[in-house]
């Protein structure tokens, strides 16, 4: 699919390379440990798929949808769960599995929902992390990429449910008027 308004930042092969690291890192880390993966929907299932592979670890997964954007490009600031997991996480290993981290608001709201279900542990691993906007005091375990502060969409990523199928993470360019 090529658009002029879609500009790769990062290609699919570095994508991969990058998971490979952290896959071997967090393989590392939870030697001997079966490891529960919480993976956020939507945005995260492409991003869950590729590193659950290359995991040398026992896991199990499970998903929790989260909605926080609705169909712009800017925070509603309010978060709320569409699906919640079907399985308990209590006395569990858990690694939260997230696409991007942006304002943080998701990911406190997340700590707070999952902490309070007594989980043995509870780390993240988001693949971006955009900094520039972060207006909660958060931070991932595991960082994949940490990008500029842009609107990127593909490889699991949204614009009002476009995109998610691109193989690259992309810079969304607005449309320029003609
Ligand atoms: P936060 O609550 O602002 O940290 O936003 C987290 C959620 O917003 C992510 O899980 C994404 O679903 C969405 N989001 C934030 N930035 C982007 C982006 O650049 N592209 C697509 N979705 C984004």
């Amino acid at each position: 699919m090529k658009r002029d308004n879609l500009e790769v930042l990062i290609s699919a092969d570095k994508i991969q390379e990058r998971i490979r690291e952290l896959a071997a890192q967090i393989s590392n880390d939870y030697r001997g440990r079966h490891v529960h993966l919480v993976g956020i929907l939507k945005g995260s299932w492409v991003f869950l798929a590729d590193l659950i592979r290359r995991l040398d670890l026992e896991v199990s997964v499970s998903f929790l949808g989260v909605a926080s954007y609705g169909k712009g490009t800017k925070p509603s600031g309010e978060v709320k769960i569409t699906l919640d997991l079907d399985d308990s996480i209590e006395g569990k290993d858990v690694l939260v599995v997230e696409d991007i981290l942006d304002t943080g608001e998701t990911f406190r709201y997340l700590q707070g929902v999952l902490g309070a279900r007594q989980p043995r542990s509870l780390r993240s691993v988001v693949l971006l992390d955009k900094p520039a906007r972060r207006n909660q005091p958060v931070h991932a375990d595991y960082v994949g990429f940490t990008i500029p502060d842009a609107f990127v969409v593909g490889y699991g990523l949204d614009y009002a449910q476009k995109y998610r199928n691109l193989p690259d993470v992309c810079v969304l360019h607005p449309d320029q008027p003609k």
